[in-house]
């Protein structure tokens, strides 16, 4: 596994580094897999502070470096609440970047949240079942994802049984610490089988963790359980994030 951790001063820096790291990806994908045009590019995103830092990739710098016709956007996590409500990340992300990129709304892959959230998981697993299987399990080409205080990743949470889920790609959660209770989430075995993730975490909140997770190679918890099998690893930090590394960055 390729790890890579690079640092900004500011979240506009962070922002922009994001929307490289992200046309990187996927011209990378374009030349060695999308040469041929049937092909699509699969991506998971998370919500929290990420679709506001992906907005970037609507700036005229970016927004024509990704065909987004050929990217099919599923979630890393959604929270089991109307597409319509504040807390959606479907709704999250559709109005902070995916409506600005102007993506086919059909590219992008969201809940029925009118289900139960243990049967929302298991039609979204169905769902999954266009990604390329490797492995036995979907594999995207690039999930994107944040990390909490408490070093979560997805809705997978430190000390959750569902960190452990080895069989389903997609679990569901009713009892999230960070609310709303009732969540789906991909599980460690889909996040490792992607070829590339990119973290994106920012605040002094988050240093402590993450030092123990990026420097000394902690796997006390979920989000340093994220280790691609055949698949590449991004640290994109702010400064604050990345204070308790030594010198401040590596
Ligand atoms: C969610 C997110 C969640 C998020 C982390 C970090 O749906 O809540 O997917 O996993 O990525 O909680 O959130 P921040 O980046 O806002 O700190």
């Amino acid at each position: 596994m390729e790890k890579q951790i690079k640092v900004a001063s500011t979240k506009e820096k962070l922002a922009r580094v994001l929307a490289q790291s992200v046309v990187g990806c996927y011209q990378r994908w374009k030349v060695e897999r999308g040469v041929d045009d049937n092909q699509c590019f699969y991506l998971a995103l998370s919500g929290g502070s990420l679709p506001a830092a992906l907005a970037e990739l609507s700036k005229p710098e970016y927004k024509n470096e990704i065909e987004w016709a050929r990217c099919r956007v599923f979630f890393a996590d959604e929270r089991c609440v109307p597409l319509s409500h504040p807390d959606s990340n479907f709704k999250t992300c559709w109005d902070a970047f995916l409506r600005l990129v102007e993506i086919p709304e059909g590219n992008v892959i969201s809940i029925d949240p009118t289900k139960e959230p243990h049967e929302c998981a298991q039609l979204y697993a169905a769902q999954l079942k266009e990604v390329p299987v490797r492995d036995g399990f979907p594999s995207f080409d690039l999930i994107l994802l944040g990390m909490g205080p408490d070093g979560h990743t997805a809705s997978l949470f430190p000390g959750h049984a569902l960190v452990q889920e080895e069989k389903l790609s997609v679990a569901a959660i009713l009892d999230s610490p960070k609310p709303p209770p009732c969540r789906i989430t991909l599980t460690l075995p889909v996040l490792n089988n992607s070829s590339c993730v990119i973290f994106v975490t920012s605040g002094a909140g988050k240093a402590k963790v993450l030092a123990k997770i990026v420097e000394e190679g902690s796997t006390e918890f979920p989000a340093g359980l994220v280790k691609p099998n055949d698949g590449s690893v991004c640290w994109l930090l702010d400064s604050e994030a990345a204070s308790k590394l030594p010198g401040g960055k590596l």
